[in-house]
C-alpha cells in the first residue's frame, strides 16, 4: 500500500537550497551527524576513514550475493562530500559520484585526488544525463531518506535503467521514520510564550522550504513491499533485504540484480 503523500514535502529546488546550505555551515557534521561533531569537530581524515570501513563492508556483502560482479563504473548517487565515493574509487575502474548540491559537489571534488573519481550535479528529479546500460552498480546511502517518496519511486526505476545487464543495486531506504522525528520538542507546545511566536516556530518546523536560511533534514520513509513492487517493475530481480547500519531495524538496505530493461520514463 502506497504511504499518503504529505503536501509539506520538499520539492527538489527546496532539498538543493536546503543542502547547499548545509554544505555551506557544516558539511562534514550535515552527512554524518555523529555526537560530538557538531560545529565543523569532524577531522578530515577520520570522516574519509569511515567510508572506507563501511564500502569494504559493503562490497564483501556483494561479493557474497553476486560472485565476480563486474567492477566497471559505480555510480554513488547523493555523494555528499565524497566520504563512500572515494572509498567505492578503490573498488571499481571508475566511480561517479552525483549529489543535487553544487556545493557538496564542489567540496567533494576539493578533497578527492583518485584521478578514477568523478563529481557531478544534478538537480533533476531523473538520471537522463546517464545512457541506458551505463553502469556496474549503482549504490546509495543515507540519501533517499532525504527524498520525497514521490521522487524516490522515480529514482529507483532510474537506478535500474542506468545499470548494465546483471549490473547490482545497493541502496538503503527506512521503512519507517524514526520515533522523535521531527522531535517532540519541535511539535506545537505552549512554549514560547506568545501565540505569535509559537505560530512562527510551528511554521518554520514544518514548512521548511519556505525558509532557506534555517536549513532542515527532512526525513522519509518508503514501505518494503512499495519498494520491492517498484524494483520488479524497473526490471531487477532483489537478492536481498538487509539491515542498514545506520539507524535502526527499519532502515533497509536493498540489493538487487538488473534481469530486464523495464518501461521507460516519459522525461
Ligand atoms: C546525508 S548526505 C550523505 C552523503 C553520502 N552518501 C555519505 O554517506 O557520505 C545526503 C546527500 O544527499 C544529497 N541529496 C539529497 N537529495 C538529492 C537528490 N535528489 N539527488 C542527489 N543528491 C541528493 C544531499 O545534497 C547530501 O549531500
Amino acid at each position: 500500500m502506497p504511504m499518503p503523500e504529505d503536501s509539506r514535502q520538499m520539492r527538489l529546488w527546496q532539498v538543493r537550497r536546503h543542502w547547499d546550505a548545509l554544505a555551506k555551515m557544516d558539511p562534514f557534521f550535515a552527512v554524518l551527524t555523529d555526537p560530538g561533531k557538531e560545529g565543523n569537530k569532524w577531522a578530515i581524515s577520520e570522516f574519509f576513514v569511515t567510508g572506507v570501513a563501511e564500502v569494504a563492508r559493503d562490497v564483501e556483502r556483494l561479493e557474497a550475493l553476486a560472485p565476480g560482479f563486474a567492477r566497471e563504473h559505480a555510480l554513488d548517487f547523493g555523494c555528499g562530500a565524497g566520504r563512500l565515493t572515494q572509498a567505492l574509487g578503490l573498488h571499481f575502474a571508475r566511480t561517479t559520484g552525483i549529489d543535487i548540491s553544487g556545493h557538496m559537489v564542489e567540496l567533494a571534488g576539493a578533497h578527492c585526488t583518485l584521478p578514477q573519481v568523478a563529481f557531478v550535479q544534478n538537480t533533476r528529479p531523473d538520471l537522463r544525463m546517464f545512457a541506458d546500460g551505463s553502469f556496474s552498480l549503482v549504490y546509495s546511502r543515507i540519501t533517499l531518506q532525504h527524498i520525497a517518496p514521490r521522487y524516490t519511486r522515480r529514482y529507483l526505476r532510474e537506478f535500474v535503467r542506468v545499470l548494465a545487464p546483471g549490473g547490482l543495486l545497493s541502496v538503503q531506504i527506512p521503512e519507517r521514520v524514526p520515533a522523535g522525528d521531527p522531535p517532540d520538542r519541535l511539535r506545537f507546545s505552549l512554549w514560547p510564550p506568545t501565540m505569535v511566536m509559537r505560530i512562527n516556530r510551528y511554521i518554520r518546523y514544518h514548512y521548511p522550504g519556505w525558509f532557506p536560511g534555517t536549513p532542515k533534514m527532512q526525513m522519509y520513509a518508503l514501505s518494503r513491499d512499495e519498494v520491492l513492487q517498484s524494483l520488479a517493475e524497473a526490471g531487477a530481480e532483489v537478492l536481498s533485504v538487509d539491515q542498514s547500519e545506520h539507524g535502526n531495524v527499519d532502515n533497509l538496505v536493498y540489493i538487487a540484480r538488473k534481469v530486464r530493461a523495464g518501461a521507460s520514463l516519459p522525461y
